[in-house]
């Protein structure tokens, strides 16, 4: 195992590890085994991945096979907002779990903060923004508490051994660990050069948050949705200071954005479904950038965010408060 990060709640959670948003459910199986056989050892899934059922498979057919434990693996699913309402938090966890075939999840994670009204699975699973799967966006008028007491509750019944954030900026974690009696073990945010929510990683750090990045290579993740601010971007992986630093150290520019994360104390979880990625994407954490290379990288920040909701929906639609 490669190397990890001490969760307050005691558990050891490995540094780098193995996204699962867009893996299509054609492959998702595959993708998995694969890279559990490459060496991965934490998957990070979610409802809204749409995919739990076949990440399940996948790691089933590693553990038949014998090439790992159930106890080696560290699997992370997320709750997602129509589900945040108190009575709601257990049933979608417990629905999680039975599509992965798991007793427990190491992490879980409430997905975004803002609870919107229930959209019962029966009628569509996983629910995505929209109440009418169409434009409605509903608030549930749950607030984060009642949420948050209820995925204490996971804790409590063994159904989660860590739970977490993801999504939270600075102020909502801060509400959070004023009441929480299991703190948060773990905050996940969007993290890359243009974004290093530099403010929010001390708060976290100070608090004794354990930080993953996600879309560690920026842009690359949301040109598919065409976001405009998205593609005007150079490609991290191309970019000359990138580039630059790769060439230095004899490295790919992948593993440079990687290894600036995991320096700056952060858990990282880099999705492709190419095994020569995977491996080194994976292979990201034997060296060490010198400080003034991590600066330089560091000082590309812009600000610039891609996975905001208003991102994914029109904002022009009428919100309905429920
Ligand atoms: N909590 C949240 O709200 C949230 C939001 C976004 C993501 N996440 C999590 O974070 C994970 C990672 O983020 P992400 O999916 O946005 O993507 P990412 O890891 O930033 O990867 C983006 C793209 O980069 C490509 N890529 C991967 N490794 C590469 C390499 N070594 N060299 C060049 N290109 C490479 C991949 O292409 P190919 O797939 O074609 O190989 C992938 O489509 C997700 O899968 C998910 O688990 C969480």
């Amino acid at each position: 195992m490669g190397p990890t990060i001490k969760l307050s709640s005691g558990y050891e959670m490995p540094q780098v590890g193995f996204g699962l948003w867009k893996v299509d459910n054609a492959i998702c199986a595959d993708t998995v085994y694969t890279a559990i056989k490459a060496g991965y050892r934490l998957f990070d899934g979610a409802c809204d991945y749409g995919n739990e059922k076949e990440c399940g498979e996948g790691v089933a057919r590693a553990i038949k096979e014998g090439l790992v434990t159930r106890e080696e693996l560290f699997i992370t699913s997320k709750l997602w907002p129509v589900f945040q309402d108190g009575d709601q938090v257990e049933p979608a966890c417990r629905r999680s779990l039975a599509d992965w075939g798991l007793e427990y999840f190491d992490l879980y994670l409430i997905h975004f903060p803002g609870a919107l009204k229930y959209v019962d699975p029966a009628v569509r699973y996983p629910p995505g923004w929209h109440f009418d799967g169409e434009d409605q966006i509903v608030r549930s008028s749950t607030p984060t508490h009642v949420t948050w007491a209820a995925m204490e509750a996971l804790v409590g019944k063994g159904l989660a051994r860590s739970i977490g954030v993801s999504n939270f900026q600075a102020q909502l974690l801060y509400d959070v660990l004023r009441y929480a009696k299991v703190p948060p073990a773990a905050l996940q945010i969007e993290h890359h050069p243009y974004l290093v929510q530099r403010e929010l990683l001390a708060l976290a750090r100070a608090e004794g948050v354990a930080v993953t990045a996600y879309s560690s290579f920026g842009p690359a993740s949301f040109l598919e949705f065409g976001f405009k601010h998205a593609e005007a971007l150079v490609p991290l992986v191309e970019d000359p200071l990138i580039s630059a630093v790769a060439a230095k150290y004899g490295k790919q520019p992948a593993q440079i954005l990687l290894r600036w994360a995991t320096q700056r104390g952060l858990a990282v979880i880099p999705k492709t479904t190419r095994l020569e990625l995977m491996l080194q994407n994976l292979d990201s954490t034997g060296f060490d950038l010198d400080q003034a290379d991590l600066d330089s990288i560091t000082a590309k920040d812009a600000g610039i965010r891609f996975n905001q909701p208003s991102n994914y929906f029109s904002t022009d639609k009428m919100w309905i408060f429920g």
